[in-house]
């Protein structure tokens, strides 16, 4: 049997693959079993749905941001522990798109029309972080994720108190994500700049505003 050695070109086709398929989905198979199954939205009204369908888009989007960002990271971080870090860490965010994305049909609306460009800009963001070296991108994991947990808490008080599904989803989704910034510490992540938390915190706010519409 021979070994092959894969090209650039190589490389390059199966990150576009890879792209393609975290965009324009259906998201791979959850790991993990979807604790939203055993619950009910029974007594949710038609503008509650509306609501928690707009909530549960736009945290589909962040999670289509977090595929990309450690899609971007894998390809320019340079310790093979950080890379093999980090695709677990994708892995764990698979479910997360899974769920979501189960969750938006189930409530009747659509993901947001603007994945691709989210896609795009959080790989390109996440391919930066992964070249400024081993520290910074688990730096920008670890806030990254701090970041998410904060919003997830304020989603959480958000979504109408009949929706016991998407909010399985999200609590477990917040618990990973907590998990997922304690690894980076641990790792060894660096503190970002204030200006670079405050970027990324704005960057967030034009994501989530947008994805609420489209
Ligand atoms: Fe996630
Ligand atoms: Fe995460």
């Amino acid at each position: 049997m021979t070994n092959r050695t894969y090209s650039p070109f190589d490389h390059l086709i199966e990150h576009l693959d890879q792209a393609l398929h975290t965009v324009f989905g259906p998201a791979p198979r959850p790991s993990r079993a979807n604790r939203a199954k055993d619950k009910d939205d029974a007594g949710l009204t038609a503008q509650e749905r509306e609501l928690a369908g707009r909530l549960m888009r736009i945290n589909h989007a962040g999670e289509i941001c977090a595929q990309a960002l450690y899609q971007g990271q894998a390809v320019t971080a340079k310790l093979p522990e950080v890379r093999g870090k980090m695709e677990q860490a994708a892995q764990e965010e698979n479910d997360h798109l899974a769920w979501t994305e189960t969750r938006i049909r189930e409530l009747g609306t659509h993901v947001s029309f603007l994945n691709p460009l989210w896609y795009a800009g959080s790989f390109a963001v996440g391919a930066l972080a992964g070249m400024a070296g081993d520290k910074w991108s688990l730096g920008f994991v670890a806030e990254t994720e701090k970041q998410v947990v904060k919003h997830l808490s304020r989603h959480l008080q958000r979504l109408p108190s009949g929706d016991h599904q998407s909010r399985a989803i999200l609590e477990q989704m917040r618990e990973d994500e907590g998990r997922h910034a304690t690894v980076a510490i641990e790792a060894g992540a660096a503190s970002l700049p204030e200006p670079i938390k405050q970027l990324m915190q704005l960057t967030s706010k034009v994501m989530t505003r947008t994805a609420h519409w489209i």
